[in-house]
């Protein structure tokens, strides 16, 4: 017999009267008065559960069906027929109904056919795929990745698998996961008392990655046109429902590149993804018009339809303080934006995506290169309406003795930094790249709140159960 998953059937992919083998979960039972029930089954594939109609004929109606609860597992054989009912074209009329797993007690049983607040959801994240929201964040999730690896290979990138494990802070920012072998009841110390870190795994300090972008650099610097997308880390305090301390994070690298290519990749790239999912996922993001955001569709619309603006860092400070509006933060030039200023530029001033451009060097990484006027790096952010920054990007620095000042302004020691000045000693070029955390554009184009409910298994401060 054969096997065809739910959204084969719902496609019409399956001939009305043709027998055929479905196998998912319970959402609902209803029984009715003429003898027969309506059991929606789901199994993931798309958002629609499907109706089958099974009659009281069936050999273990009795015994078996009229038990069905939220969540058994069920496998149903029969003919496919055009639904009566209002919703979907098409129904299962049972012949055989198997029940492959009870649901021990259903009275206890957590995801029940109703609307769940997420704060529980969260709690009980093994199981929250089975709901409704869930399972449309995690198809639209596998879309955006799906189409983040298909943009890029239609524009002639390689991706390039850079290492979770590391012994460089890419960023500087010492936000690092420390990764250690060693006995931290019984450390190794040197003469000195310092831990002695060349009795460990790997003979030195090693820590999680916090940015693929000084690896991925080396290959640009010979394929000319790469990404990474892995997962990242981040050990920063940030109990926000923006931050998480696991995050995925895509990161391309264009040689012979300026600012200018890498804010054009940026809006090329973001566009093919918003339009994949409109594309794609159409059935998901009514769904979540509904339930969570009901701009789900017509913000995704307008923001592939937008150019985006460029904007100076100079320009927005002064536009922000010309705005007459009351910030809780202070708007400066020097300092950096805050969320409230990044979305007053995109949302009041301008109304669509805004590339800031060129920022005070002492607020951006070591690697960013100075202008020519000493006080600003070529760096970018793109900032989008309801969200604020989506994307931080840059030139790099390909001048070696500019690189060398900058890290020893950041406190860097350049001799731990000897195979990434390199690439300035050999070969070097103008190049750009960004970096984009995978699950915030997740959260924008589900409209969800928080970060937390992007990932399947979020990691934040006190949080990693599972
Ligand atoms: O601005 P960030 O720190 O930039 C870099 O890591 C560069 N190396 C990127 C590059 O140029 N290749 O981080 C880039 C993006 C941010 O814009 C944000 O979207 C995301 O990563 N991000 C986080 N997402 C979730 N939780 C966190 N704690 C994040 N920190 C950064």
């Amino acid at each position: 017999m054969a096997v065809a998953s739910i959204q084969q059937v719902l496609d019409g992919k399956v001939a009305v009267g043709e027998t055929v083998t479905v196998q998912g979960w319970v959402r609902t039972r209803r029984d009715s008065k003429a003898g027969l029930s309506f059991i929606n089954l789901s199994d993931g594939s798309g958002f629609a559960p499907i109706q089958i109609v099974a009659p009281a004929l069936l050999a273990n109606y009795e015994s078996e069906v009229k038990r069905l609860s939220a969540g058994c597992a069920v496998r149903a054989t029969g003919a496919v027929a055009a639904s009566e009912g209002q919703g979907q074209a098409y129904e299962l009329q049972a012949e055989t109904i198997e029940v492959v797993g009870w649901v021990e007690d259903p009275e206890t049983y957590p995801i029940q056919p109703k609307a769940h607040s997420l704060e529980f959801l969260r709690e009980v994240a093994h199981l929250r795929p089975r709901t409704n929201l869930f399972g449309a964040v995690s198809r639209i999730r596998h879309c955006m990745a799906q189409a983040i690896h298909r943009f890029f290979h239609e524009q002639g990138f390689y991706w390039i698998n850079t290492p979770i494990i590391s012994t460089s802070d890419a960023e500087g920012a010492g936000q690092m996961f420390r990764i250690s072998t060693l006995d931290m009841m019984n450390l190794p110390r040197t003469a000195k008392g310092e831990v002695d870190f060349s009795k460990d795994f790997f003979g030195k300090e090693a820590f999680l990655t916090v940015s693929g972008q000084l690896n991925v650099e080396a290959y640009c610097l010979a394929l000319s046109k790469v990404y990474t997308f892995g997962p990242t880390f981040r050990a920063e305090n940030s109990h926000t429902t923006r931050h998480l301390a696991e995050f995925w994070m895509i990161e391309p690298e264009i040689a012979f590149a300026d600012l200018n290519d890498d804010a054009a990749l940026a809006e090329a790239f973001l566009k093919y993804i918003f339009k994949a999912v409109l594309d794609e996922r159409m059935d998901d993001l009514t769904f979540l018009a509904e339930r969570v955001e009901k701009t789900a569709i017509s913000k995704l619309e307008a923001f592939i339809n937008a150019p985006f603006e460029r904007i100076e860092y100079g320009d927005a400070i002064t536009l922000l303080q010309k705005s007459g509006q009351k910030f809780d933060y202070p708007v400066e030039w020097g300092l950096d934006l805050q969320t409230e200023h990044e979305r007053w530029l995109t949302e009041q001033h301008v109304g669509r995506p805004v590339v800031v451009a060129n920022y005070p060097e002492h607020i951006k990484a070591f690697y960013m290169r100075l202008n020519d006027d000493g006080r600003t790096v070529a760096a970018m952010d793109v900032l989008a309406p309801g969200i604020g920054e989506i994307i931080g990007g840059s030139q790099r620095e390909e001048r070696l003795d500019v690189l060398d000042a900058r890290m020893r302004q950041f406190g860097l020691d350049p001799a731990h930094y000897q195979w990434y000045r390199d690439f300035r000693r050999y070969g070097s070029v103008p190049h750009a790249g960004f970096g984009l955390g995978f699950e915030r554009l997740v959260v924008y184009v589900c409209g969800l709140q928080n970060i937390r409910d992007a990932i399947p298994y979020p990691r934040a401060p006190g949080l990693a159960t599972f």
